[in-house]
């Protein structure tokens, strides 16, 4: 399948058949516990191979964390991220694929997506990635039991009039329709509305927590991708992010680390 990728602007917003192992890397991954009632944590990491992804994958791995990082391609993968990501057990998954997803399920207890479509029309577009690809990681996810769901969609979203739904062909609506899904879908779940990404280090800044998609004041705030990858794995355990939807953006203003506190204060979503 050709892909093109999509000038920087546009990534901003939309951003296998063979499953080549079983199980995650780390230490005790995938093995299902036998002496406690419930099986032993493994997350599947959908979109570890993207810049949000890989920074994702580097934590939990630094956490000791047992994952599953899933891509199309892991020669591909590869060659984006360069031999330190080597050694891990990567699973080929396309999301479009119900199948394929099921497949790379089994065994799964919690899920981190940062998928993102990477075409503005065209089969990988937001529709059947963003939408259809986030649907089937549902789908999957309910069936497997998983515990707790954590979704990487985009601020701005709720809004049919934000600049960039038309620029991406109607992506953040794809994007809105695949968080509906997760929110129906009786699993628990956390989905975060980041604002642009950028490239820089951990801890540099603060961050602001906000809920109810008031994009416009923050249109032009950004977001480092690596502390975005620390919010996301503290989703997957914290109770007050459980069935909770927010934006998050740097703010210079705001002590680094002060968001693990700003944490209890989510309100859950109706
Ligand atoms: N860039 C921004 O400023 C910005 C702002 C707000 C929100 N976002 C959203 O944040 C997310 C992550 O952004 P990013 O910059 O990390 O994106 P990215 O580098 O383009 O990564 C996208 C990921 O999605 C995966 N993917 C795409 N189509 C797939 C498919 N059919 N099946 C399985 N995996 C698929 C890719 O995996 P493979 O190619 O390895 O299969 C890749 O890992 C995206 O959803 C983006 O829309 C981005």
């Amino acid at each position: 399948m050709m892909r093109r990728r999509l000038p920087a602007l546009f990534a901003m917003l939309v951003s296998a058949s063979l499953l080549l192992v079983a199980c995650a890397t780390q230490p005790g991954a995938g093995a299902d516990a036998t002496a406690s009632a419930q099986p032993a944590e493994l997350v599947l990491v959908a979109g570890a191979s993207g810049r949000a992804g890989h920074f994702v994958v580097a934590q939990l791995r630094a956490q000791g964390a047992a994952f599953r990082p899933l891509t199309r391609s892991r020669a591909d993968a590869l060659e984006r991220l360069g031999p330190a990501y080597a050694d891990l057990d990567w699973v080929e998954c396309d999301v479009r694929d119900p199948a394929q997803v099921a497949t790379a399920m089994r065994g799964v207890t919690h899920v981190i997506s940062v998928i993102g479509a990477n075409q503005i029309g065209g089969p990988n577009s937001a529709e059947f990635v963003d939408y259809g690809g986030v649907k089937n990681l549902v789908d999957a996810a309910l069936a497997a039991k998983v515990r707790h769901f954590v979704l990487l969609t985009a601020i701005g979203v709720t809004d049919p009039a934000h600049p960039f739904n038309k620029a991406t062909k109607g992506a953040l609506g794809w994007r809105l329709k695949g968080e509906d899904y997760l929110r129906a879908s009786g699993i628990d779940y956390t989905i975060v509305r980041p604002g642009g990404l950028v490239n820089q280090p951990a801890g540099q800044q603060g961050l602001r927590i906000e809920q109810g998609d008031n994009w416009r004041p923050l249109l032009r705030s950004t977001l480092s991708r690596e502390d975005l990858a620390l919010v996301l794995i503290e989703a997957l355990h914290n109770p007050a992010a459980r069935r909770a939807t927010f934006e998050l953006v740097n703010d210079p203003a705001a002590a680094p680390g002060a968001w693990r506190a700003a944490f209890s204060g989510l309100r859950p979503d109706p």
